[in-house]
């Protein structure tokens, strides 16, 4: 979908759809009341009606038979004015985008952006709603599909000084959603097409393309650095394992840098220890954490952030083969610290936690590491937050604030070092998983041990990274989870 701006009254402005926003018990909007009375009066009480009235997630298309230049008005619930949200305004833009193209219009225009004022944050936030709720993978499907898709949304601006101002919010959003639909792409790929030597391709390929230096280490060369944790995971798959790191820094910037860490298991089948069957086929999704990393330094680098900034993805296959590692093996991770391995579907710990020490070479600002780690993260915060951990309360704090201006929320669980008991092994340091009870906290701690004194921060988005059911801004399916949430904590420190 392309996004264009356009200046002009939009009572003169033909077009096969203008899309307004309208707020709960408050038809008298300016604009509103402009269109009422170009419409005859015929547009207030349909705004009102009891099926409508602007309640949130609310449309209503209106015809306007000839009366004005644009063919049709499509209102927009907003919900309550008192209630109002940036991200409500995400949403209510990828509605927007959702009614287009249930029917079939390839184009429509736009005053969306206007509804709450003309802030920063509301115009990228309509930018991002509509970009983000056009997305489909449809690389799969041999027949093309019932709905078309919108090819051109145009934002009305009443004036020149507004059209300079939203076409600058407007790129900044391309940028960040194109990488969100980088990430997206990733995690959407079958895990027989997404193996780690896929995602390293993908990683240099994208890299090129900014001047981001990018390496894929293979597994000699991890065996060279002691990887022995990250290794016995990748056992038991013909796929052979890949670290790929990248490294953006902008120009002038010396500062030590911000090291992102992203869980690239490309399918986990659980290994030895199987996963149930149900359900099974969603564990592609496993390197959403890879796929976030990559996406942020593609938007980052997009953005020309004034950054210094690594990434680091470990990628493996979790499989059952001839020579998987299995439940008792202990294995000795880079930092030295042995492992007793007690189930191998807690593969993903075993990944993170050879990068996070390989992480401390780089004599990091942060390190924040992005994974779907746990189904117990699942179970406390289902879809709607990213479980946050750490051991820098600075650290967490911009990361929530983040969150909240992104819409990518964070809620933050402890790590008190009683939580320690759950990992203690009899045999070797540490044991790869606790019982059944704080999965997630568990997990984080198990990565603790490897941050060594860094400032750390463990993002858990095993609910996040997947859209069930559909949002008017998140598409079933990947949801690219991280992307847009690191770069506004980027950001935030630039
Ligand atoms: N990739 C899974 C976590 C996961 C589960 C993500 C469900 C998304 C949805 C992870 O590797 C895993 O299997 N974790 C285990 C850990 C346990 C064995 C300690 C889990 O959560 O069951
Ligand atoms: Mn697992
Ligand atoms: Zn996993």
């Amino acid at each position: 979908m392309h996004i264009s701006l356009e200046v002009g009254d939009y009572l003169k402005h033909s077009c096969p759809v203008l899309a307004v926003g309208c707020f709960e018990e408050d038809g008298d909007l300016e604009w509103i009341t402009r269109l009422d009375r170009a419409m005859e009066g015929r547009l207030l009480p349909l705004c009102r009606q009891e099926d409508f009235a602007g309640k949130l997630d609310k449309t209503k298309m209106v015809h306007s038979l000839g009366r004005l230049p644009a063919e049709r008005i499509l209102l927009i619930g907003l919900g309550k004015r008192k209630d109002f949200t940036v991200e409500r305004l995400r949403r209510a833009s990828g509605t927007m985008v959702q009614v287009l193209k249930k029917a079939r219009l390839e184009r429509g225009s736009s005053l969306l952006h206007s509804a709450a004022g003309d802030d920063t944050d509301k115009i990228r936030a309509v930018a991002e709603g509509a970009l983000l709720g056009s997305y489909e993978f449809s690389q799969y499907k041999t027949a093309s599909g019932e709905e078309s898709a919108v090819a051109e949304l145009t934002f009305l601006c009443h004036d020149k000084n507004v059209r300079t101002k939203v076409e600058s919010f407007v790129a900044e959003a391309i940028c960040v959603c194109e990488a969100t639909f980088f990430a997206r792409d990733l995690v959407s790929q079958p895990g027989n097409v997404a193996t780690p030597a896929y995602l390293a391709d993908k990683g240099l390929e994208m890299a090129a393309g900014y001047g981001i230096a990018c390496r894929a280490l293979e597994r000699d060369e991890l065996e060279r650095l002691g990887m022995g944790a990250m290794l016995a995971v990748s056992r038991g798959s013909h796929e052979p394992p890949r670290f790929i790191t990248l490294e953006y820094r902008s120009g002038k910037v010396k500062s030590r840098p911000i090291v992102l860490v992203g869980k690239g298991v490309t399918f986990d089948s659980g290994g030895i220890s199987l996963k149930p069957r149900a359900g099974m086929e969603r564990m592609k999704d496993d390197m959403a954490g890879a796929a976030a990393v990559l996406g942020t330094l593609k938007a980052a680098a997009a953005l020309r952030l004034p950054l210094h900034l690594v990434g680091l993805v470990p990628a493996a296959e979790n499989l059952p083969g001839g020579s998987a590692y299995k439940p008792g093996d202990v294995v000795t991770a880079m930092s030295g610290k042995t492992i007793e391995i007690v189930n191998t579907d807690a593969e993903g710990r075993l990944l993170l936690c050879d990068a996070l020490y390989y992480a401390q070479r780089y004599h990091p600002a942060a390190i924040i590491d992005v994974a779907t780690l746990t189904g117990a993260c699942v179970v406390a915060l289902g879809n709607v937050a990213t479980g946050l951990m750490g051991n820098n309360s600075g650290l967490k704090r911009a990361l929530t604030r983040a969150g909240e201006a992104s819409g990518e929320r964070l809620w933050e669980l402890p790590l008190w070092e009683e939580y320690g008991e759950l990992m203690k092994s009899d045999i070797a340091d540490l044991k790869n998983a606790g019982g059944p009870t704080a999965g997630t906290i568990s997990a984080g701690w198990f990565l603790q041990q490897f941050v060594g004194r860094s400032h750390w921060a463990h993002l858990d988005i095993a609910g996040t990274a997947w859209e069930e059911k559909g949002q008017p801004h998140i598409p079933k399916g990947a949801t690219g989870v991280g992307v847009r949430l690191l770069i506004e904590y980027l950001r935030s420190i630039c």
